[in-house]
């Protein structure tokens, strides 16, 4: 490690001791959600289980609740509800990432645990270079620095080039990147490489311009390109998509494309893009295959430029979290999360009411409140044409029968206007929530839609009001979380 690493980790660590104890007493810190001990938290990375051990990463600021040169936070987890924060993986101490270990990923490369991440390097006049690195790891805890294995830019594409994906197929090493076209496209690069040092470019195989998408942003971030059951699926992060009805109105979308991906022309064959979430802090998700063979998606509950500087945690030194772990499924040509079979663990004391008569009104179920946990609604009879769960005065998700419509509203943390996210829901079959102290997931119909954001109440407010415009039965379960 260079003296320069050491001094930044040094300082890190310094600031995470001084701001521990404030941060610890906030109320909306979180109870079982991955975040940075101080500063900000942003993408997931190299997410990985390896020698059974899961890693997750992530980018981090530890110098303010705001973007800057990042770090290479670091978590690792036997069983993906506990735990454990690591030593910084990476500092942004070298000429190739002096501004920043910006996102990438991690594969096991000749035995190492291999973080494939880009050096992000700007000038006084804010001129960009970007690099793709590599450092590896024999014990999984500290890296080793190998610096760029990938510098200069292709030809036609800005310095907008960062996030490499790598994954192993067919015996060659791929990764897809993100990359801005010289006019200003948003590109997904796919590279190739027999040895994971030595890389070539095969050229765009997916982008804004590139059929079947016409106009469709300036900068996809963070590609993430991996088979399920038999078909091909890229996740990626656009950057400059304007609202159309009721999608793409948060400031940047995340979601995915089904297709085939023929790696020697090299193009992806895809269908149509469609978000991964309807909520409104939702962003840079990545994948990986546990050892069990399933798919896991982590996102970041943030969105980049969205409000940031006006959450309420600031002030205490820290933003963001991270979402928990969702299994990924294919149902036709859309994908439905589902939460790790492993949370169920957490559950502590379960409430259940079963076959629930709900009177027309508003009205509360004994011993279904609070600000930490899991609720589950099921085996609606009878649905009603208005049907809305209220979480803590702060958070509405409202179903209209009719219109076929489900929508979220909450109050914005920085005016407490009520904002909402809305999309089309043939019929309302099942909700489980996934409540935190400053965090609501709701997966509904078993995954099929999910709206993940922050809320801020107040730290009293623990009521669960269920609204109804007529008489109905519904089947309400609720668990207390351990974190
Ligand atoms: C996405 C992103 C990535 C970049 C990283 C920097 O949120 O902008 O494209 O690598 O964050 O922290």
């Amino acid at each position: 490690m260079t003296e320069r690493e050491q001094a930044l980790i040094a300082q890190a660590d310094d600031e995470v001791a001084k701001h521990e104890e404030n941060i610890k007493n906030d109320p909306y810190r979180l109870t079982y959600h991955l975040m940075s001990p101080v500063g900000l938290i942003n993408d997931p990375n190299g997410w990985i289980q390896w020698n059974g051990m899961y890693h997750m990463f992530y980018q981090w600021n530890p110098f303010k609740a705001g973007h800057g040169a990042k770090f290479w936070g670091h978590y690792t987890s036997t069983d993906l509800v506990n735990w454990k924060h690591e030593p910084i993986a990476l500092a942004p101490s070298e000429w190739y990432e002096k501004n920043g270990c910006y996102s990438g990923s991690a594969v096991d490369l000749d035995g190492k645990l291999t973080l494939f991440y880009t050096g992000n390097v700007k000038d006084e006049q804010g001129n960009r270079e970007s690099y793709q690195c590599i450092a590896q790891s024999e014990d999984g805890i500290t890296f080793d620095k190998q610096g760029p294995v990938i510098d200069g830019l292709p030809e036609g594409y800005t310095a907008h080039f960062r996030d490499p994906k790598v994954w192993k197929h067919n015996g060659m090493w791929y990764l897809v990147i993100g990359a801005q076209t010289e006019d200003l496209k948003g590109h997904a690069l796919l590279y190739r490489s027999g040895d994971g040092r030595e890389w070539t470019n095969l050229g765009p195989v997916a982008g804004a311009g590139i059929p079947p998408l016409q106009s469709f942003g300036y900068m996809w971030e963070c590609p993430d390109m991996f088979s399920l059951g038999d078909k091909d699926v890229m996740i990626v992060s656009p950057q400059g998509l304007d609202p159309e009805g009721m999608h793409y109105h948060n400031t940047y979308q995340a979601g995915y494309f089904v297709g085939e991906l023929d790696y020697e022309t090299p193009k992806f064959h895809h269908g149509a893009f469609d978000e991964l979430d309807r909520g409104f802090e939702f962003y840079a998700p990545q994948t990986t295959e546990d050892e069990k063979g399933r798919r896991i998606l982590v996102g970041w509950m943030g969105v980049p430029d969205q409000q940031e500087d006006q959450h309420p945690t600031v002030d205490n030194g820290w933003i963001h979290c991270l979402t928990i772990p969702r299994e990924l499924r294919l149902q036709g040509d859309r994908l439905i999360q589902v939460p790790v079979e492993e949370l169920k663990d957490m559950r502590a004391g379960e409430v259940e009411h079963t076959a629930a008569n709900l009177q027309a009104g508003s009205q509360m179920l004994e011993d279904v409140s609070g600000d930490v946990a899991e609720l589950e609604l099921t085996d609606f009879s009878d649905l009603p044409s208005f049907f809305e769960v209220e979480l803590r005065g702060t958070a509405r998700l409202i179903y209209d029968r009719e219109g076929k419509v489900l929508t979220l509203e909450r109050k914005n943390f920085a005016d407490r206007l009520t904002e909402k996210r809305q999309c089309h829901l043939e019929e309302l079959r099942s909700i489980r929530i996934f409540m935190d102290t400053s965090s609501l997931e709701i997966f509904v119909n078993g995954g099929e839609e999910v709206f993940t954001l922050r809320y801020f109440p107040s730290p009293q407010a623990r009521d669960i009001t269920f609204t109804s415009s007529e008489k109905a039965v519904v089947t309400v379960k609720k668990w207390g979380l351990k974190g």
